[in-house]
């Protein structure tokens, strides 16, 4: 099985980046427990971040090319903004879940609305690095 997690925008900033709401744990930390479970579980897992809304939608059509057959994606700020990267998910037609960290109904309201989520399988919020945890468990289970 070979699952693709995607982390968008400001996420290597994890650990220094406003801990109250997005916790202590660095993308270092994140990545490599979910690299352990997908070892435990002998599937494949490759991970990948960026800043820039045009690199995530280039690695969202690679899959079109490589072995991916489950994304797990937290786009971060480009949830709320990105028409691009809800196409690009479409256009490869790949099973996705959608992840926050944070609750993102209990802030500010331009937080409420994603561009992704009635195209997603799934959506978790609120539950921390957990949310990755939790989606990939589903996705390796499915
Ligand atoms: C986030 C929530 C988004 O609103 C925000 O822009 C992020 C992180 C989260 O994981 O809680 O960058 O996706």
């Amino acid at each position: 099985q070979h699952i693709l997690v995607l982390h968008g925008p400001n996420l290597n900033m994890l650990g220094t980046r406003e801990p109250g709401i997005y916790g202590r744990q660095t993308l270092a930390d994140i990545n490599a427990r979910l690299a352990e479970v997908c070892a435990e579980a002998d599937a494949g897992c490759a991970v990948f971040q960026s800043n820039h809304e045009g690199e995530l939608v280039d690695r969202i059509q690679a899959t079109r090319h490589d072995e991916t057959e489950f994304i797990i994606i937290n786009a971060g700020a480009y949830t709320h903004t990105s028409v691009a990267i809800r196409d690009a998910l479409a256009a490869v037609g790949l099973p996705f879940i959608e992840v926050h960290l944070s609750n993102v109904y209990k802030r500010e309201p331009f937080r409420h609305h994603s561009y992704l989520s009635d195209q997603a399988q799934g959506v978790i919020a609120g539950l921390g690095a957990y949310g990755y945890e939790a989606a990939l468990r589903y996705a390796l289970a499915h």
